[in-house]
């Protein structure tokens, strides 16, 4: 899915490319030589910005080469919504970003601008930053995410790794329209009210035309004039309040914002409603896919993992007890995880209606923590990965070094040059 990435001034790198590959492909290195920098660069070339410990990385300036004046991240990905090669260029300048997006082939960009960017990405790779790293990039030390969270959080992520969470934030953005025609058909009915009461409190026309009439018999003289004055601002007033209380803002109006919030109430509850059908269809695959791969990893010591409608997960040891998560191993967190995200990528690979995931798994060192044999399963299961076409993993793991299909090595060059890149 990516066949590129090109980096200037991006941390560590000076200037240096690398081509990828379909398959696995290892990063290997020593601590500091800039593996996860080539990860950051992934996210930062797709969503304008990079995660760290959940966070947003506030200043994306500090991605600048501590000696370089901006930098330069171009990123060339194949989107999985057309199958056509695409190629993104963000400068970061201090205080300020640029990108650009190209076909691969033409000279003039297809999009230019970062919202514009943004929002075209989005749209091609069919995923945000959210499902991004829920679905596609597991970071460094955060393998054991899914399992940490409360099962609800858990099926916000598992919702956002479905391409769901757009529902979610879509209802809630129809929620507020709804409570903002509530408070204003409020206070048109509080203006009505005040009005019907100044009414009230005013004399009818046929009342104003009496008096006038009344008046007509009464000499020319200066309080006659005073009253004819006195006589015509308060017949001004009535029809003042008259028209006021005709007006399409308070007579049609609450009729209109009946309607509009009555259509506001269906929608919310269709959008209430879709990721939960999209849900239940995928739910069994990825019960499915989960329980299979974490038996293959643990079939020596469990007979099954069970996820609940509630998004409960529980392990199953060989004689049948039940052993919630959080009494669960370091190591089996690991694999429940590595099972729990394969399994809602093949699960999406397979039935999703919304199109197929980008098949692409970013892996941050995701063996710490498992002991000898699991590690000499863990590269086998990612290489095994058939409905991922790639896989990226950095690792320290020796096993995992020769059963990948490529490996990348940084050999770093000391303090501030950016490390030698080797290719196999
Ligand atoms: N703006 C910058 N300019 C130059 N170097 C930077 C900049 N920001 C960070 N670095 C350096 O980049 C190096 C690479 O960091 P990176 O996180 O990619 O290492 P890593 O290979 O993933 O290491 P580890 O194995 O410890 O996770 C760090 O040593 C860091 O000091
Ligand atoms: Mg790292």
């Amino acid at each position: 899915m990516i066949r590129r990435i090109g980096l200037q001034n991006f941390k560590v790198y000076k200037n240096q490319e690398f081509t990828l590959e379909d398959g696995s492909t290892a990063i290997v290195g020593p601590n500091g030589s800039g593996k996860t920098s080539i990860l950051e660069a992934i996210e930062f070339g797709f969503f304008r910005m990079v995660t760290r410990k959940e966070k947003k990385v506030p200043q994306v300036e500090d991605l600048i080469h501590h000696k370089g004046k901006r930098a330069i991240v171009e990123l060339e990905f194949v989107a999985p919504i057309n199958r056509r090669n695409y190629f993104v260029k963000r400068t970061i300048h201090p205080g300020e970003t640029n990108a650009e997006l190209f076909l691969v082939g033409n000279k003039d960009p297809e999009e230019t601008g970062v919202t514009r960017v943004d929002n075209k990405i989005v749209e091609l790779i069919g995923l945000n930053r959210h499902a991004f790293s829920a679905l596609t990039y597991v970071r460094q030390g955060e393998i054991d995410r899914l399992s940490r969270l409360a099962p609800k959080s858990r099926r916000a992520d598992l919702y956002s790794m479905m391409g769901l969470g757009i529902y979610d934030k879509q209802s809630s953005k129809v929620q507020k329209e709804i409570r903002q025609m509530d408070k204003d058909s409020q206070n048109i009915s509080e203006s009505i009210k005040r009005l019907k009461q100044v009414q009230d409190h005013l004399p009818e026309k046929k009342e104003i035309d009496a008096a006038l009439k009344a008046l007509d018999s009464i000499e020319e003289s200066i309080i006659k004039k005073q009253i004819q004055e006195v006589i015509q601002k308060v017949s001004d007033s009535v029809i003042a309040v008259e028209e006021q209380l005709a007006s399409p803002e308070l007579s049609t109006k609450p009729e209109e914002l009946k309607e509009e919030t009555e259509i506001a109430k269906h929608l919310k509850v269709l959008l209430n409603t879709i990721p939960d059908v999209a849900e239940n269809q995928l739910r069994p695959h990825i019960r499915r896919e989960a329980r299979m791969i974490f038996r293959e990893i643990f079939g020596d010591r469990y007979s099954d993992l069970v996820i609940d409608d509630d998004y409960e997960i529980a392990l199953y040891d060989l004689k049948g007890n039940r052993v919630s998560l959080m009494a669960a191993s370091g190591g089996e967190d690991v694999c429940v995880n590595f099972a729990l995200r394969v399994a809602v990528n093949t699960a999406l690979q397979r039935h999703s209606t919304t199109g197929p995931p980008p098949g692409l798994i970013i892996l941050d060192e995701p063996g710490a923590g498992l002991d000898a044999q699991r590690r000499r399963w863990l590269p086998e299961a990612i290489t095994k990965l058939d409905v991922v076409n790639q896989v990226l993993v950095v690792t320290h793991m020796e096993e995992l070094k020769g059963s990948t299909d490529h490996v990348i090595s940084l050999i770093p060059q000391g303090k501030g040059r950016q490390p030698i890149v080797e290719v196999d």
